[in-house]
């Protein structure tokens, strides 16, 4: 009998998340949806992830308005998204009430497909998500995360597998977020599960080192039913293997996944365009993707060590970073490195490094893991590593989300002046900061602009003429409004009433060039505005400096030291002010000029926006 494997396409989801640092929009997905479509992919993982938290951050993007889009465009193939246990979209354990009404919304706007895991494979942190995603009658795809330890043996992985058919699971995945999972690996373990269990069996691979293409084909001779690939123009490197060469693989064969190759390659030609005309790089291997044979790290987990480590012309200590993950995760008792794992052991590795001393400074994150607020680890913390972090303290052995109070009842009145949906609450409750900056802006626009603009962000990327500016600014002095502040990923513009337009070119957490976008708008806004150095110059030289980046503020190298300034200091042009920490690394932000420090306008520890005034200033 003919065994046809089915394809799941994660181009939307995964792919872009592991290569663009998530930044497809909405705009570049839809045109092409309809041809998606009609392959006849198992389904489209759409959504979930970092999607959620990055379409509101970096893309001023409602990411409920993204799937209810996806989901009026796309009629035939179900739509899956990845769900992170408890966790849900976020980086930490979310109450009970806040976990089922997420997955209500996420089923009620249209996703079929839940893949749910947890970084630990603890069940216990899955168990709301499922009983959820069930009482809804969608998909329960449970995940098993794979990883290599000694704790992590087939045996492991049937008796977590078993617990999760046990518990409802419509299917389970294997999610080989390394790309670690050898071939032969793959043919054993895939065929240990099929005696066990009777659910359809999905392998969920990134291509990294290349091992991923061969894995699926054993998987597949060991009864695989299921494999996720993305088109080739976002395939390759730290993303998933491409669909195209498995089509080619497979075709002819019993497992054959009929799919229409010249289908396929219209998709990609799109995707290029896409890819091309944002500036985003192509998946591609280099030697440090393969020396994750050795060191364990995920795709997306090295891109932002990588681009962190750049920005503080700290990239030749890369190496010694990727050595010292895994001493950190036998530390941690061998957690799988996938979100927040990963962050947890990526940012204690990389404070032993850049400190010079291992565990000489251990963050809160990696203090919670070792008391349990994450989960049961795989097996045992060192000791030694335990004592240091949290003396003699006992780890929690409950689950950590009965700890958590209910949640939703309680911030219903500090968001419900910009809330116009229940979703909006959900996505306030996930990401406080941002998601309520996110609602406000929103409304700001609306406010300004009606209904139907709400996408003007975007528009001022490249449409933005001269006369739109024109348009705004007589707007602008008809109202209350003083500033308009438009930003994209390369530019922020802020439009004055009285007429100043700034221009200024802003550094993201990110390292995706956007040259293009960039340029045309500066210039289309050195158009516009009739003095722009002028302009610029009262930003550049103003008495504030601003938060060049999302994240923690530090003021001081390391919480036993001495701040880096005090009030009344003078210092050089170069000399640090303070520490950033961003995406998990500690970046030193300098003083541009010499200068005397009026005064501190945030405090240690506190979380900070982009452009936050820090520091008042005055040159000296
Ligand atoms: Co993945």
């Amino acid at each position: 009998m003919k065994k046809k494997v089915r394809i799941t396409d994660t181009t939307l989801r995964d792919a872009h998340q592991s290569l663009w640092a998530t930044r497809m929009r909405t705009e570049d997905m839809l045109p092409i949806v309809d041809k998606m479509d009609r392959v006849g992919y198992n389904a489209m993982e759409v959504w979930g992830g970092a999607t959620f938290d990055v379409c509101m951050r970096y893309l001023q993007e409602d990411p409920w308005e993204r799937l209810r889009l996806l989901n009026s465009y796309i009629q035939n193939t179900p739509l899956q998204m990845l769900l992170r246990g408890q966790n849900l979209v976020g980086y930490k354990h979310y109450p009970d009430d806040v976990a089922r009404r997420f997955v209500y919304k996420a089923a009620e706007n249209g996703i079929d497909i839940f893949r749910i895991f947890d970084a630990l494979n603890d069940v216990r942190n899955m168990n709301t998500a499922i009983e959820a995603v069930k009482e809804t009658g969608k998909e329960v795809q449970a995940t098993v995360a794979y990883t290599i330890s000694p704790v992590h043996t087939i045996e492991h992985y049937l008796e977590t597998a078993i617990t999760l058919q046990e518990l409802g699971a419509d299917s389970l995945c294997i999610k080989d977020m390394a790309g670690l999972l050898t071939p032969y690996r793959a043919y054993d373990l895939v065929s240990a599960l099929k005696e066990k269990i009777t659910i359809p069996i999905e392998l969920h691979s990134h291509y990294i080192g290349g091992m991923a293409l061969p894995t699926y084909l054993k998987g597949i001779e060991a009864g695989l039913d299921i494999i996720d690939t993305a088109t080739a123009s976002l395939a390759f490197g730290s993303s998933q293997p491409p669909v195209e060469t498995m089509t080619a693989i497979l075709r002819d064969t019993e497992y054959d996944a009929d799919l229409n190759l010249d289908l396929l390659f219209e998709i990609d030609s799109y995707f290029e365009r896409v890819r091309r005309k944002r500036g985003f790089p192509r998946g591609v291997t280099r030697i440090t993707d393969m020396q994750t044979f050795s060191h364990q790290v995920p795709g997306g987990m090295i891109s932002n060590l990588v681009s962190q480590l750049e920005k503080q012309d700290a990239l030749d200590r890369i190496h010694d970073v990727l050595k010292e993950i895994p001493r950190v995760r036998e530390d941690l008792g061998f957690p799988p490195l996938v979100t927040p794992t990963s962050q947890i052991v990526g940012t204690q590795a990389v404070f032993n490094i850049l400190l010079g001393e291992r565990y000489k400074v251990i963050p809160d994150e990696v203090k919670s893991y070792i008391k349990g607020y994450y989960g049961r680890p795989p097996a045992q913390i060192n000791p030694e590593v335990r004592k240091k972090a949290i003396g003699d303290e006992e780890p929690i052995t409950c689950r950590p989300a009965d700890l958590l109070e209910p949640m939703l009842d309680n911030i219903k009145d500090e968001v419900s002046r910009y809330a116009e949906k229940e979703e909006d609450y959900l996505s306030y409750a996930l990401f406080p900061q941002i998601g309520l900056k996110f609602l406000k802006e929103r409304k700001k626009d609306k406010d300004i602009f009606g209904e139907t603009n709400t996408n003007i962000n975007e528009e001022a990327d490249e449409d933005m003429e001269l006369k739109d500016i024109k348009e705004l600014l007589e707007m602008l002095n008809e109202t209350d409004i003083a500033e308009i502040n438009l930003e994209s990923d390369g530019t922020k513009i802020s439009i004055k009433k009285g007429g100043s337009v700034v221009a200024q070119e802003v550094t993201t957490a990110t390292n995706i060039p956007t040259p293009e976008v960039a340029e045309v708008s500066q210039e289309k806004t050195t158009n516009a505005t009739p003095a722009p150095s002028e302009a610029k110059k009262e930003v550049v030289s103003g008495e504030k400096v601003e938060a060049p980046m999302v994240g923690t503020f530090y003021c001081a190298p390391s919480p036993d030291s001495d701040p880096f300034v005090k009030v009344g200091d003078i210092i050089e042009a170069g000399e640090s002010l303070c520490i950033i920490e961003a995406m998990k690394l500690m970046n030193e932000i300098e003083a541009e000029f010499k200068c005397k420090i009026l005064d501190i306008l945030v405090e240690d520890g506190e979380a900070i926006e982009y452009g936050q005034p820090l520091f008042v200033v005055e040159r000296v």
